[in-house]
């Protein structure tokens, strides 16, 4: 089954296929204790083997990340699911069944064995099977699991293609695996098993509606309540472009001085005196896919402001809208300890 979902996702570019004695060489620097950048379908991630300690402190180090914010394990078997978990609940596991390999993270209570410093002391642990080809083999012959972060500093916008790494990330890394772009261009959807009931702790590259159907009803805190529910990696501002960015609702008024871009989702969206205007498609799951390379282009056109007209918050809306409302910088649910830009 899971073969088989994994044989249905779209391939990249044969030109940006590392050769098997490079990703032997990757799987090698794992296990070793170092770090390699790694392709997944969401965002290009920041692996290290999950059971060695020092290994994890350095991807804290690499991205600048506060220690309270838990990393997602990555693994390419559902087995080893029980060598980090205390047990995996009949709706986890259904929605693994049907996901994964894929855009999904299920949190669920960690085994006491399992390092702290992965879970920041969380007594849960964070659970994805990535379905790029590239991060399956890589984890097949790491023979580990894998901790892996988005590949950028902490609150910055995450990578969908090699290139958009930093050099502070890549001079902490070893190894650099290119997949190509990703193709679904948001992170996972993370789903919480701990409650009573599944709660939605980020909304991602797998659409809530999608997991409702396989599961049922699930819980939707307010975004500033996910924090509480031990993700403190949903945080205010983060996904944030360097550039001051807010979004406005359709009938709002532009900007009528300065430096603007505009980020929208019709070619029908005034654009008004923008100096740089991004379009990015109507088919919100295409929109994705581009959303972080078109938000840092728009970066990096020396703007005073990004204007971004909003989406409807279903299907990949959900979470496209998650990452534009908390990439605006003025919010105030900033997290007390996270490094000042
Ligand atoms: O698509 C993805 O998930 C990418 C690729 C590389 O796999 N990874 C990713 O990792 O986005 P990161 O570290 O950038 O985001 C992990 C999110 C954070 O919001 C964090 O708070 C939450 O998952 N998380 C991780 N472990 C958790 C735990 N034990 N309990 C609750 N939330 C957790
Ligand atoms: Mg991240």
């Amino acid at each position: 089954m899971i073969e088989k979902l994994h044989d249905r996702s779209p391939l990249f570019a044969k030109s940006s296929q590392p050769t098997p004695a490079a990703i032997r060489k990757a799987a090698g620097i794992i296990r070793k204790g170092g770090l390699v950048i790694i392709p997944t379908e969401t965002v290009y991630g920041l692996a290290a083997n999950a059971l060695d300690e020092k290994a994890v402190e350095r991807i804290f180090l690499a991205k600048n990340r506060p220690k309270n914010n838990p990393l997602i394990v990555h693994i390419h078997q559902l087995e080893q699911v029980y060598q980090i978990a205390e047990y995996f609940p009949q709706a986890a596991l259904k929605l693994a069944a049907n996901f994964w390999p894929g855009p999904l993270t299920l949190v669920l209570p960690r085994r006491p064995s399992f390092p702290s410093i992965v879970t920041a002391g969380l007594q849960n642990v964070a659970v994805r099977m990535p379905a790029h080809p590239v991060a399956r083999r890589l984890l097949r012959q790491c023979r580990l699991p894998v901790a892996a972060p988005s590949a950028n500093l902490f609150g910055e916008i995450s990578p969908t293609q090699i290139s958009h790494v930093s050099s502070q990330i890549r001079s902490h890394a070893s190894m650099a695996l290119n997949g190509g772009p990703c193709r679904v261009g948001i992170e996972s959807t993370v789903i919480s098993f701990v409650e009573n009931k599944p709660v939605l702790l980020r909304p991602g590259g797998l659409p809530l509606e999608a997991i409702e159907s396989c599961i049922g009803s699930v819980i939707i805190p307010a975004a500033e309540k996910r924090a509480g529910r031990g993700s403190p990696g949903q945080i205010g501002r983060h996904y944030a472009p360097g550039t001051p960015m807010v979004v406005i609702s359709e009938g709002q008024l532009l900007p009528v001085t300065g430096r603007f871009g505009v980020l929208r989702f019709s070619t029908e969206s005034p654009t008004g005196n923008a100096v740089a205007v991004e379009t990015l498609s109507a088919d919100l799951c295409k929109a994705a896919t581009d959303l972080f390379a078109s938000l840092k282009k728009l970066d990096e056109a020396g703007l005073d402001l990004i204007v971004v007209y909003p989406v409807s918050e279903d299907g990949f809306g959900r979470g496209i809208m998650d990452r534009l409302i908390r990439g605006c910088r003025d919010q105030s649910l900033d997290e007390p300890d996270a490094p000042k830009k």
